[in-house]
């Protein structure tokens, strides 16, 4: 699987220093390794648990010609200097200070750089299997492109999977039609939705324990994507151009496969339902890129599911934390929103540990980077995913298979995402669409049952309905939806009485609002913007009180000081 945080251990640092004398023979890295921030534990792109040994170095094992970056740096003199900080060797939109855990372009060595996770290989562009990145031309005696040195480095090792061997497991291909054609664009999403029970040999109630891709064009394929349906949707005849999500009623993700991964061999604890007591209906989304725009490739790719009946302890779940309902304002390099599941929220959602096995972010195109953190004991704070630079079309699949990351109740999950809007000229909504945007962290978890929901999701100004302290100190929050709340309300009472719908403004409507925002939380700034929007909007009652407050807007605006850009 892809990049994984990896955070230094000791044993590993222990193994570096023990062999550090053997590859001083061979080549003289090691000693380079001091002399840059993080130097001996930057992650391999596509090998999890692995750090690239020769940062500098084209070959992942550290000897032989040299990538980007290790040009800059033999230019350099050999040492960590400001000017190499600050260059972006590898021409990502992120500087090696940053990709090297020193932003700041502070560290000297042996100390502690500021930042020891989330780090990536300044000499490779990232995502290092984005379409972008893939296209560039590198300078190698061996490749050419960044798609052909990642591919070598990345080749997939066979699925090592001790539960295949077992008895009674099963498999089933569910791959796209034979010879269909990829369109002659530079991307496409392709989906195929297959009834499983029609391809098992003996319907029943199954656990999924492996899934393996099976790779047909190697030259189109980038990821696919494994999701499962609900039991309403039908079987697609045949594969078709679809988006973001294969159709409304398939949203569960089971996996997703990426280059330089031999499959997913779920933790041997776990397994996911399918048959008579889980899933029936799959669909398989692959991702081509068809840069050259060939109109002569075909491609029949899909997965191979594995399945058994001797069922696994734990069923496996997926949790889905993060923002809904904002806006993206338009020509702006970096629009920030923070979501947190709270301490609160964790307690009531968990009943016992979660242990996640993989996890991975989901925005949309103008998504920029993305991270999602736990804060236990509201002080140590630990990466369930850092994406510097996210893009749509690359997943970035985070594993704790061996070692699941550990939730505990009362953590606070915080998620935040980050966009750039600098080439649009207009408002991005939230929304399920490519051209929408969202704000997600998925979490596949075990056991099940442990999450009594499945999801975490914070609204407008990071309102949490599960944690009333999220309310901005409106405790009615939750009841401005109902229209039997608001009519019996003394605040709609006043308004009333005191407020004209739209106009004329009167002094006394002016005074019963105005005292309104200044003693009630439910009508200030952001919390009131969001109670309109997401409340107030969906009933009778709530938009008689919109018209009526709407008119004395400028007045009351006036008492508080607020100007509003005039039209120019
Ligand atoms: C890479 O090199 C090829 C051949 O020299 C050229 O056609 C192509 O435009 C180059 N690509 C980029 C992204 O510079
Ligand atoms: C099955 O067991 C054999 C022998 O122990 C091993 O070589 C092989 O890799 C195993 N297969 C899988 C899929 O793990
Ligand atoms: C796919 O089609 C090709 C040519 O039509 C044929 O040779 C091949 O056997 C088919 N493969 C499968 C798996 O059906
Ligand atoms: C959590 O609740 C579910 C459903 O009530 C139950 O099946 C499960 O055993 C509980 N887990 C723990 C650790 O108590
Ligand atoms: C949080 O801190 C308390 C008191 O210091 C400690 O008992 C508890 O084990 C800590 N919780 C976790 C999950 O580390
Ligand atoms: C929040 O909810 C708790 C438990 O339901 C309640 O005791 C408390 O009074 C509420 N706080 C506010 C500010 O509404
Ligand atoms: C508005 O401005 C006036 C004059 O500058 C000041 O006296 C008044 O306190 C301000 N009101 C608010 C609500 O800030």
């Amino acid at each position: 699987m892809n990049r994984s945080l990896i955070v230094r251990t000791r044993l590993i640092s222990d193994v570096l220093l023990t062999s550090a004398v053997l590859w001083q023979v061979v080549s003289s890295y090691p000693t380079y390794q001091q002399q840059i921030p993080n130097g001996d534990s930057v992650p391999h792109p596509c090998k999890p648990n692995t750090f690239w040994a020769g940062v500098g170095h084209q070959n992942d094992q550290g000897s032989g010609e040299r990538n980007a970056f290790g040009r800059d740096f033999e230019r350099e003199g050999k040492i960590w200097t400001q000017s190499l900080c600050h260059l972006d060797s590898d021409g990502d939109g992120l500087t090696n200070g940053q990709e090297l855990g020193d932003p700041e372009c502070v560290w000297t060595p042996n100390t502690l750089p500021s930042r020891q996770v989330g780090l990536s290989n300044p000499g490779i562009c990232d995502p290092w299997d984005s379409p972008v990145c893939f296209s560039n031309n590198i300078t190698s005696v061996k490749y050419q492109t960044q798609e052909e040195w990642m591919r070598d480095m990345c080749r997939a090792g066979p699925l090592l999977c001790p539960g295949l061997n077992e008895s009674d497991v099963h498999q089933v291909a569910l791959t796209i039609d034979n010879g269909t054609q990829v369109p002659f664009m530079d991307k496409t999403y392709y989906c195929q939705i297959f009834d499983l029970e029609s391809h098992m040999t003996i319907p029943g109630n199954y656990q999924i324990i492996a899934v393996e891709p099976v790779i047909d064009n190697a030259q189109v394929l980038h990821h696919i994507a494994l999701f499962g349906c609900d039991d309403v949707q039908p079987a697609s005849p045949a594969p078709f151009d679809c988006g973001v999500f294969p159709s409304i009623s398939c949203h569960t993700f089971i996996t997703i496969w990426t280059i330089g991964s031999p499959g997913d061999c779920f933790h041997p604890d776990t397994g996911i339902s399918v048959g008579s007591g889980g899933f029936t209906k799959f669909a398989v989304q692959l991702f081509w890129n068809n840069p050259s725009g060939r109109d002569d490739l075909l491609d029949s790719s899909g997965v191979k599911i594995y399945y058994t009946e001797k069922r696994r302890p734990y069923e496996l779940g997926l949790l889905k934390i993060g923002h809904e309902s904002f806006l993206v304002p338009p020509n702006h390099p970096a629009v920030s929103f923070k979501s947190t599941c709270t301490s609160v929220c964790t307690k009531s959602l968990f009943n016992g540990t979660v242990y996640v096995t993989m996890a991975w972010n989901h925005m949309h195109y103008i998504g920029k980077q993305m991270q999602v953190q736990v804060l236990r004991n509201k002080t140590d704070i630990q990466y369930l995913t850092f994406d510097p630079i996210y893009n749509f079309d690359s997943p970035q699949i985070h594993v704790f298979q061996e070692k699941p990351f550990q939730l505990y109740p009362g953590d606070e999950i915080i998620t935040t995402c980050i966009y750039n809007s600098q080439d649009l000229s207009w408002t991005t909504p939230w929304g399920e669409a490519t051209t929408e945007e969202m704000c997600y962290g998925f979490l596949v978890y075990y056991p099940k049952e442990n999450a009594l929901k499945t999801s975490c999701v914070t609204l407008g100004p990071d309102v949490n309905y599960c944690d009333n302290s999220t309310f901005h100190g409106c405790s009615d929050l939750q009841r401005f939806s109902s229209p039997f709340f608001l009519s019996d309300a003394d605040f709609y009472q006043d308004i009333l009485h005191n407020c004209r719908t739209f106009s004329p403004c009167v002094e006394e409507c002016t005074n019963t609002i105005v005292q309104l925002k200044k003693n009630d939380p439910c009508f200030q700034d952001e919390l009131f913007d969001f109670i309109k929007d997401q409340m107030l909007n969906t009933n009778p009652i709530g938009q008689d009180m919109m018209a009526r407050i709407a008119s004395c807007q400028r007045q009351v605006d006036s008492v508080f000081n607020i100007s509003r850009n005039t039209r120019t």
